[in-house]
């Protein structure tokens, strides 16, 4: 689907359908929403006071114009309580009105105004990127397995803003809006993806295509690279696979800013976790198809930061590896060496993340980051602890560990921090050993960041365990389908165009 950005009077815009809005308690409309109801002759206010229409947060109601406008049809979009109303609100009445004319059989262009950027007083870009963010994440589908195609009959969506001063706001909004959101989708799509199609050298490959697409630089390390660097530990895991893992790195460098320091941000990518010889149970292990998320995350940021062209060096890597029993797999007991001469005991072969992370975080040392930030769907512990509200953050630097919590805020991705004492190192002494892999069920998600932080080279650091948000298994909301989140991205964007 397209957006646009025309300056007019949405009362007069010619289109399958307008979309304006009301906030709850409003019994006689202003702004837009006051000029199409004098258009339509009251039709909005009679409404309102008929009761079926409150203005309750993400109700709707569709009304037909009758020739009275250019406009074929009228939503309506409830945006709750004024003083209420946040940029979240304003992405998630974008998402309810998207939503509802996919579904309405013949809507095909409309239009919108900006939620939230008249009375409610919001920042007028702010509002406006998450307009199209909303718009546009909420008609994701991931259907190209299935031959008939309920295809999504919206093909653009035209945002009219009224006032020639506010034009430049709206469009860089939009602007904005739209490169995150098509950066989810390409995150949504990689872990929508099946394990059989997107195996290691199949991430790395369309990661390869979206850099040049997007003009980032890309390299790709296969295994003979990984063993001469001596990254043993993130290769013991790819042992069981017929699968080459691939080590990726995408820069993205602007002119004036090649030699700074850059934010690292780092995603685990196991294409399809088994568990490997500490086989996992059988009935859920279908959804280790996600496992991959993390790199799906930093994909995705790096697509919507290249589009973008933040004003800053970020280089994002991805460990893709697969992680399955066989003949020639890693075992526990095993004692592994990294990059860095570190050694590690292995307790479980299916705490594998942090295993093919400790070569990734000795690897970016050799960046001199300003930060790096890991991504992973590291721990089942982490949703029994958060469900799937918020991911996990860890981190050893207070500085960096506020700005992923101020980019929580901001982005809508939220985040909730754990504790990085340094007793919870004891649980993953290992007797033969410098570290092993596993610290137990107690504090496992403290031990799971201590065994990470070991392998980090005295750069600003944070882990985020994404384990419990990658995934949906319901609707979480307009923009949220079932299925694949594109959790992350949001966030990474918003961190990388702050720090
Ligand atoms: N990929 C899993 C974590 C996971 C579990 C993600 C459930 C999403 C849902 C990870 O590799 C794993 O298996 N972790 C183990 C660690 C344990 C063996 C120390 C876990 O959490 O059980
Ligand atoms: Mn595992
Ligand atoms: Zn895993």
């Amino acid at each position: 689907m397209e957006i646009r950005v025309v300056q007019g009077n949405i009362a007069q815009f010619e289109s399958d359908c307008i979309v304006v809005n009301l906030f709850e308690g409003v019994s006689a409309p202003g702004g837009a929403t006051g000029a199409v109801d004098q258009a339509l002759g009251g039709a909005i206010t009679r409404l309102i006071a008929s009761g079926d229409f409150t203005g309750k947060a993400e109700s709707t109601a569709l009304l037909y114009t009758d020739d009275k406008i250019p406009a074929a049809r009228v939503l309506l979009v409830g945006l709750g309580q004024a003083e209420k109303l946040d940029r979240h609100g304003v992405r998630r009445a974008a998402a309810v009105a998207a939503k509802t004319l996919a579904k309405t059989g013949g809507v095909e262009n409309y239009a919108t105004i900006v939620h939230g950027a008249g009375i409610a007083g919001l920042d007028t870009a702010q509002a406006s990127q998450s307009v199209a963010e909303g718009t546009l994440l909420a008609v994701y589908q991931a259907t190209q397995y299935k031959r008939e195609q309920k295809a999504v009959g919206l093909s653009s969506c035209t945002v009219v803003e009224f006032s020639q001063d506010k034009l430049d706001e709206v469009t860089a909004g939009v602007k904005r809006g739209e490169a995150i959101a098509r950066a989810v989708h390409t995150t949504r799509d990689l872990v929508s993806e099946p394990p059989n199609v997107l195996f290691p050298v199949e991430l790395a490959a369309r990661a390869r295509q979206m850099a040049e697409e997007v003009g980032l630089k890309s390299t790709v390390l296969g295994e003979a690279a990984m063993r001469e660097m001596g990254m043993n530990i993130l290769l013991a895991v790819s042992k069981g696979s017929a699968n080459e893992a691939q080590f990726l790195i995408l820069e993205h460098a602007p002119a004036g800013h090649e030699d700074e320091q850059p934010l690292v941000l780092a995603g685990k990518g196991i294409t399809f976790d088994t568990g490997g010889i500490s086989l996992k149970a059988g009935a859920e292990m279908w959804r280790m198809k996600n496992d991959m998320g993390g790199a799906g995350a930093v994909i995705g940021a790096m697509e919507a930061i290249g589009r973008l062209n933040l004003p800053r060096r970020v280089i994002g890597v991805a460990a893709c590896v697969e992680n399955m029993p066989d003949g020639l797999a890693f075992r526990p007991a095993d004692i592994v060496t990294g990059m860095t001469g570190k050694t590690a005991e292995i307790i479980s072969t299916d705490a594998e993340g942090r295993l093919v992370l400790a070569d990734a975080l000795a690897y970016v040392a050799r960046f001199n980051p300003s930060a790096v930030v890991d991504l992973a769907t590291l721990t089942g512990a982490v949703g029994i602890a958060l469900g799937k509200v918020r991911g996990g953050l860890f981190s050893n630097n207070e500085a960096l560990q506020n700005a992923l919590l101020a980019a929580s805020e901001a982005s809508g991705e939220k985040l909730w921090p754990f504790p990085m004492d340094e007793e919870y190192v004891e649980a993953i002494k290992s007797d033969m050993a410098e570290v092993k892999n596993s610290g137990g069920r107690g504090g496992g998600l403290s031990s799971s960041a201590k065994f990470l932080e070991h392998f980090t080279e005295g750069y600003p650091w944070a882990h985020l365990d994404i384990a419990n948000m990658v995934w949906s298994d319901m609707e979480k909301g307009a923009e949220i389908p079932k299925g694949a989140t594109g959790y992350g991205v949001r966030l990474l964007v918003e961190l990388a165009s702050a720090i």
